[in-house]
């Protein structure tokens, strides 16, 4: 499984993030290996039209219909056919745990799945109870490295991770710099059941390329 963050990159926004959404799904049907394109919210009604793919977005916030001028609402998610929210990711994360725990609630209330990242082992010990869809780790100094991956610079701890969110059967998804197919056989090797990908694939001048090297890594 692989989820797509498009983040806010040029070549992840509006028509590119189509396009690019396109090709997701060209690659997920001729490998039958998951992908999820997770998109801005400004562009995810356009993409989910587009695609056959189950689309997320990166961020939700802990609220219902009301007075919140500029912030995300879980049902207006849910209603124009969005799939599940990533929450608590480190270019994005809660002011404290409590409006995590709502968000998260939220989602699930109104029919969302949810993946949260933890950026260390602590982290993650504390969201096990939440019971999201899935947990990320995804520690964050990686994020985005040309040079190492959350694979090659902190294998034992995603062996670590593994062990927690198996006793409680949340699947763990991997990410940081992963970038090889080498970064995604070992962290599946440790325990990941995905990775989350961004710049690797987002950025690059050949993104179909790209991913179907990494599916390598699936098979
Ligand atoms: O959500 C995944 C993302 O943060 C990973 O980014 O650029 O290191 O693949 P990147």
């Amino acid at each position: 499984m692989i989820f797509v963050n498009f983040k806010t990159y040029e070549q992840g926004s509006g028509r590119r993030a189509v396009d690019l959404s396109k090709i997701l799904q060209e690659v997920a049907v001729d490998s039958n290996v998951k992908i999820v394109p997770v998109v801005q919210v400004i562009d995810a009604e356009t993409i989910i039209d587009s695609t056959i793919l189950d689309v997320w977005i990166q961020h939700v916030d802990p609220i219902s219909y009301g007075a919140h001028t500029g912030w995300v609402l879980p049902e207006e998610a849910t209603r124009v056919g969005v799939k599940g929210v990533f929450l608590n990711h480190s270019e994005h994360k809660f002011e404290d745990f409590s409006a995590l725990i709502k968000a998260n609630a939220r989602c699930h209330e109104v029919g969302l799945k949810t993946l949260i990242f933890a950026e260390d082992l602590d982290e993650l010990q504390k969201l096990l109870p939440l019971k999201p869809n899935f947990i990320s780790y995804e520690p964050p100094e990686l994020v985005g490295s040309e040079e190492e991956s959350v694979a090659t610079a902190k294998p034992e701890v995603i062996k670590d991770a593994f062990n927690f969110t198996n006793q409680v059967n949340i699947p763990l998804i991997v990410g940081a710099g992963i970038k090889s197919v080498a970064d995604v056989e070992k962290s599946l090797e440790y325990g990941a059941l995905g990775i989350a990908v961004s710049s690797a694939i987002v950025k690059s001048n050949e993104p179909k390329e790209k991913l179907l090297e990494l599916i390598e890594g699936f098979e």
